[in-house]
């Protein structure tokens, strides 16, 4: 596996694939890898000559400070995470690179940033775009591999910056989970084991309110919701949202239930996690 930091050898590496008509697969993480990054890069790796992952953790996309310090690091089990799986370039820039001071891009992203992660997190989805954008600028990928735990993300990243790019498909890899049910996540390692063991709870919840749409109101199924999660000392919610699955507008009552997705976030201790899925 080639390493590469400098944003104009990973240009020059790339050029020299696609001389050669290779085909790019892209991943993009901001590393603390687990088994939902490797089924990104395993289907990758299954469906182009060359897989590329990229580890940056993106301090645009940070409203939080705190949570930008305390996110997860660990570079060298990464490294041996993607190696066996046979990764073929890991690009591990540096910020000055990613974001040089002439780097003035930014997205016009309406409606899409004022609802749920939008809402709670005020810059997150123009700091995601501005460094996705970056990446595909300079990796050039036929296709990029995201995970839809964060299905906003993935929404924002297929309609609004992948456009940009010619030739570029976007594909959306469902939620890989634990034995529990918890939604796998890099920052579950912040979790102690009372508030893993609490948040686990959480996706059966979930559950069990898509099932409600429907049939009882959103107000009922909001108030059903906090009431269960106030069960728990350690969790606390932020919001519960259904909304479209291709549109993510808000459930209307009485559309049919199976077009939304039902979205949660919610604090264990002092760690924001979120999660979502389709309603049945
Ligand atoms: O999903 C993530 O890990 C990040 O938002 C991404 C897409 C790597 C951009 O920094």
């Amino acid at each position: 596996m080639k390493i590469i930091q400098s944003v104009a050898q990973m240009v020059l590496t790339m050029q020299d694939f696609r001389s050669k008509n290779k085909s790019i697969g892209f991943v993009p993480t901001m590393g603390a890898l687990h088994e939902g990054h490797l089924a990104l890069v395993r289907k990758s790796i299954s469906e182009n000559d060359i897989t590329v992952v990229s580890i940056f953790v993106n301090p645009l996309q940070f409203n939080n400070p705190d949570d930008f310090l305390k996110y997860p690091k660990m570079p060298e089990k990464d490294r041996l995470m993607l190696e066996n799986e046979g990764c073929d370039v890991l690009f591990t820039p540096v910020k000055d690179e990613i974001f040089p001071p002439e780097y003035k891009k930014s997205f016009q992203l309406g409606y899409w940033d004022t609802v749920m992660e939008g809402a709670f997190r005020p810059g997150h989805f123009q700091g995601v775009a501005r460094v996705v954008y970056r990446l595909f600028e300079i990796i050039q990928p036929q296709r990029a591999y995201f995970g839809l735990k964060d299905y906003q993300q993935f929404m924002i990243i297929s309609r609004v910056v992948a456009p940009y790019f010619q030739d570029l498909k976007i594909l959306g890899l469902e939620t890989v989970r634990e034995k529990s049910g918890l939604a796998l996540s890099s920052r579950n390692l912040r979790l102690t084991p009372k508030q893993y063991s609490q948040a686990s709870q959480v996706p059966e919840l979930l559950k069990k309110a898509a099932d409600m749409l429907g049939k009882k109101t959103l107000q009922e199924i909001k108030e059903w919701f906090k009431a269960e999660l106030s069960k728990y000392s350690e969790l606390r919610p932020e919001y519960l949202e259904f909304a479209h699955a291709d549109t993510l507008q808000p459930f209307v009552e009485g559309d049919t239930p199976s077009k939304y997705r039902v979205f949660v976030s919610f604090y264990a201790g002092e760690v924001r996690l979120i999660d979502n899925m389709a309603v049945q």
